[in-house]
């Protein structure tokens, strides 16, 4: 009797665990064998670079705060990336010609990322040519050089699916980390005419997460970036990660007088009128286009006249 509920315990729980981790990421064996590895933490061990990603053990998620033109909801910063660093600071880049994508989009859609996709439209925006070429960019530059998520460390790899895991990696990590709250709750919110000193986005930052942050300055001392720095516990896509402090890069920042600005104001307060109705728009439109023919009909009579 109870061996018939302890084995029927067991077989669910089995099935369970083989059906979530065969779901959501083909998990590789050898990884859940081995002990997992902090990155960054024991030179000595680099037994399998797809379990813990080496050399670029050190993962950057980076935001933008973009106003100018603003880009992205005005109470959320928005997403740069995930980059591999290495632990000592500097980093590769272009890692894979093989795997270089012009078809992230796709890609997503391929692998059924439409509510990703859909966050990502919003939240992860180019502020100079398309989303999509900047998530290419992405990729193509940083995605590439993460040694966990190459086609050799997939069991039954199916191509691209380390593409789809990428985004949703960055996607995940950068929802535990709304720098607005962050420095909202430190009483730091945007503002044409307050300055902040870079110490208290530090401390804010630090109160949030433990560790400092690289923050930049754009032109005029705004504040128009911010670098959060971590160690992954186990893969890259799906491990655990682990805060840590900024390493080889310093702030572009001044030490006071940063400017946080709002996104959708700047200079002038955007007047509140009602928007003209599409029965205005259309005739404003004609009588523009009439006042636009008698000027160009009088031009053309005026200038026969003068020959
Ligand atoms: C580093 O890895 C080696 C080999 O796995 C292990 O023997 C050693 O205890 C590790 N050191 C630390 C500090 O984790
Ligand atoms: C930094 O680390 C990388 C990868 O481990 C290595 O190739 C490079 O030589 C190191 N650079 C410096 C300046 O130590
Ligand atoms: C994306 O582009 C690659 C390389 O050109 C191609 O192999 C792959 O089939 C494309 N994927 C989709 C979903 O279009
Ligand atoms: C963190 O930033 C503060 C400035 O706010 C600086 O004094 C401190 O040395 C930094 N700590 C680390 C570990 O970088
Ligand atoms: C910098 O600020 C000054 C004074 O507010 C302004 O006139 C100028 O246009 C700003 N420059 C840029 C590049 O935004």
């Amino acid at each position: 009797m109870y061996l018939t509920w302890i084995f029927s315990i067991v077989v669910s729980v089995y099935a369970l665990s083989i059906g979530i981790s065969g779901k959501k990421h083909k998990t590789l064996s050898a990884c859940i064998a081995s002990s997992l590895q902090l990155s960054c933490h024991n030179a000595t061990d680099i037994s399998n670079t797809c379990c813990s990603n080496y050399p670029g053990g050190l993962l950057l998620q980076t935001q933008f705060w973009d106003t100018d033109p603003a880009t992205g909801p005005s109470d959320s910063w928005t997403v740069h990336g995930l980059w591999p660093d290495y632990c000592n600071g500097s980093f590769g880049q272009f890692c894979d010609s093989t795997r270089q994508y012009t078809n992230i989009t796709a890609i997503l859609q391929s692998f059924y990322k439409a509510e990703l996709l859909d966050f990502m439209q919003t939240y992860w925006k180019s502020d100079s040519g398309t989303d999509e070429s900047f998530w290419e960019h992405e990729w193509n530059k940083h995605g590439t050089c993460i040694s966990t998520l190459e086609p050799r460390c997939y069991e039954n790899y199916v191509p691209q699916q380390e593409v789809a895991e990428y985004f949703q990696q960055v996607v995940d990590l950068f929802k535990t980390l709304s720098t607005y709250t962050i420095l909202q709750t430190a009483n730091i919110s945007p503002s044409l005419t307050k300055t902040y000193t870079l110490d208290q986005i530090q401390t804010a930052i630090r109160q949030a997460t433990g560790h400092n942050a690289t923050v930049q300055c754009g032109k005029n001392n705004t504040l128009d970036e911010v670098w959060y720095y971590f160690n992954v516990r186990g893969r890259a896509q799906a491990g655990k990660y682990v805060h840590t402090n900024p390493n080889g890069l310093t702030t572009s920042c001044p030490e006071t007088g940063i400017q946080y600005l709002p996104k959708y104001q700047r200079g002038v307060p955007v007047p509140d009128i009602p928007a003209p109705s599409a029965a205005i728009l259309s005739t404003t439109f004609s009588l523009m286009m009439m006042v636009f023919s008698i000027a160009v009909a009088s031009t053309v009579l005026s200038v026969c006249e003068d020959k």
